[in-house]
């Protein structure tokens, strides 16, 4: 009864002149004269409150995407009833009947989804096609199927049973719903963790991000002409805040399952904390926070590759993955070479409308972020050295050039802080002071998430994942800290950042995944 183990999604390249290339173009122009109404969907209904938002394009910030209706109180009401009046049909159903309606989805976005959902991650998320196919395409195929091949794994271990004796072991759905929260940077994490915890039985009422709502509403549909029965999955648009004070202090809350900023999971665990008396059970919390990773050179290394590693892990995606290379530790003597490298590379790379396929960047996803990233840079200008870039427009879109920083102090905000755009901040180190950088980096690494090693020393490379161990839960050896491949590379940080939350972090869902 148990489907082979699944092969990883071929990559499509969209090739100029391709086939593959023309239809995206023509799925893109489509839908960007759309302009998409999205409304809810609670217990397989769509409900439109009437209460507008607008989703737009962050490389053309004019152009109005799609409106969408956001949840009112009595939506949130609405869709705790329909995950539990879909609870007891949906946990019935054989685990084969579930995982029917995932793979189902897995092969319509193979095949004749792809697009829509390429095309919407291009345009409200600003990928280029090559991002957007490893992401709304490639890994979410892979993580719909490859839970499927998990899940099996886990359903057939057995205890052992004699002839006096026979055990069995069950997984039952959780009693309560799930809460999904997901973040902009990734449509296969916007379609995981819904379905995810669907898979195995239980109901789930999903808030994606307010600056992905396109993809997310295709993947909802897609869903849906899969086979997906009303209420399993519930989907609210709407003000985080609102509708998580009421799920997190609703007694059926039974998991959590989010990507997103450490601020705003932090509070989410206060505020369970704070509501412990009212649940049934413990609720699961299941979560992928922020990352500051690090690239750290030894004197050992490929300055060539190292120089790759550090373009396409800083500014893939516009350094708006969590895994994204953000500082990095280079000997003295190899940075005048590496420098050299990076900033040829980096002269080549076009930043501008993703529609254009010559362009590496795209914008960065909202006036936040990009506010944000401008103050870094201002901050650079005053208290470090800018090797290359430094310059930022937002007249059509919310650009962030390309920018490489020089430090000399290696605890400079820049080398410390999630910055979340194509910053990239270098900290030169005396070829002789290996061992000391070992322990900076593991000192400054208060995430955890991923980090690489470059060194052409066998020796060296051990060294640093012993001492580097808990410094990354993904850790590369000459390769760039992104692009985990599902079922290769599980992927996950190992730390927390310390701190208490702020007002403002209560009060918004960044979701930086
Ligand atoms: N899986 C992504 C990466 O490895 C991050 O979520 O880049």
């Amino acid at each position: 009864r148990q489907v082979p183990p699944p092969v990883n999604e071929p990559v499509r390249t969209y090739a100029p002149d391709s086939p593959e290339r023309a239809a995206l173009k023509k799925r893109l122009d489509e839908m960007a004269d759309e302009r998409a109404d999205i409304p809810l969907v609670v217990g397989g209904e769509e409900i439109r409150t009437g209460d507008l938002a607008q989703a737009v394009m962050p490389h053309d910030h004019r152009h109005v995407l799609a409106d969408y209706h956001r949840a009112r109180a009595e939506d949130v009401e609405r869709a705790i009833r329909a995950a539990r009046d879909a609870r007891r049909e949906w946990g019935n159903w054989s685990f084969e009947d579930r995982a029917a309606v995932f793979l189902r989805a897995a092969e319509l976005l193979s095949t004749t989804w792809r697009q829509t959902l390429n095309a919407a991650t291009m345009l409200g998320q600003s990928k280029t096609a090559h991002q957007a196919e490893i992401d709304a395409a490639c890994e979410l195929i892979d993580f719909l199927r490859f839970n499927v091949h998990f899940a099996q794994e886990l359903l057939a271990e057995q205890p052992k049973s004699d002839h006096t004796m026979w055990n069995q072991l069950d997984y039952r759905p959780l009693e309560g719903f799930v809460y999904a929260i997901t973040p902009f940077n990734f449509t296969a994490i916007a379609g995981n963790l819904p379905t995810s915890p669907a898979l195995m039985g239980n109901t789930v009422i999903w808030k994606p991000a307010a600056t992905a709502m396109l993809s997310a509403h295709y993947v909802m549909k897609l869903l849906t002409e899969a086979g997906l029965p009303p209420g399993v999955i519930n989907f609210l648009p709407g003000d985080p805040v609102t509708i998580s004070n009421a799920l997190l202090s609703h007694e059926d809350l039974a998991g959590v399952h989010f990507t997103g900023s450490t601020a705003v999971f932090n509070s989410m665990w206060e505020t369970i904390g704070r509501n412990m008396g009212r649940y049934r059970g413990y609720p699961r919390i299941v979560g992928e926070t922020g990352g500051k990773d690090f690239i750290l050179a030894h004197p050992s290394a490929d300055p060539a590759a190292l120089s790759v590693g550090i373009v396409r892990g800083g500014f893939e995606y516009q350094g708006q993955k969590c895994s994204a290379a953000s500082r990095v530790y280079v000997p003295k003597s190899l940075w005048p070479e590496v420098k050299e490298r990076c900033v040829e590379m980096m002269k080549a790379i076009k930043v501008g409308d993703v529609r254009d396929f010559r362009n590496f960047m795209g914008a960065v996803i909202d006036r936040k972020a990009f506010d944000k990233i401008s103050g870094y840079l201002a901050d650079a200008r005053d208290n470090a050295t800018i090797v290359h870039g430094g310059t930022a427009d937002d007249k059509t879109g919310y650009f962030v050039h390309p920018t490489l920083v020089e430090s000399r102090h290696p605890e400079y905000r820049l080398l410390c802080e999630e910055i979340f755009g194509p910053v990239v901040t270098v900290s030169v180190y005396d070829d002789a002071k290996w061992e000391q950088t070992l322990s900076l980096v593991d000192r400054t690494s208060p995430y955890a998430l991923t980090g690489a090693v470059f060194a052409r020393d066998r020796a060296v490379v051990t060294q640093a994942m012993f001492v580097l161990r808990n410094a990354a839960g993904n850790f590369y050896v000459n390769d760039k800290p992104t692009g985990a491949v599902v079922g290769q590379q599980p992927f996950g940080g190992a730390r927390a950042r310390r701190g208490r939350t702020t007002r403002r972090a209560r009060s918004s869902i960044s979701c930086d995944g």
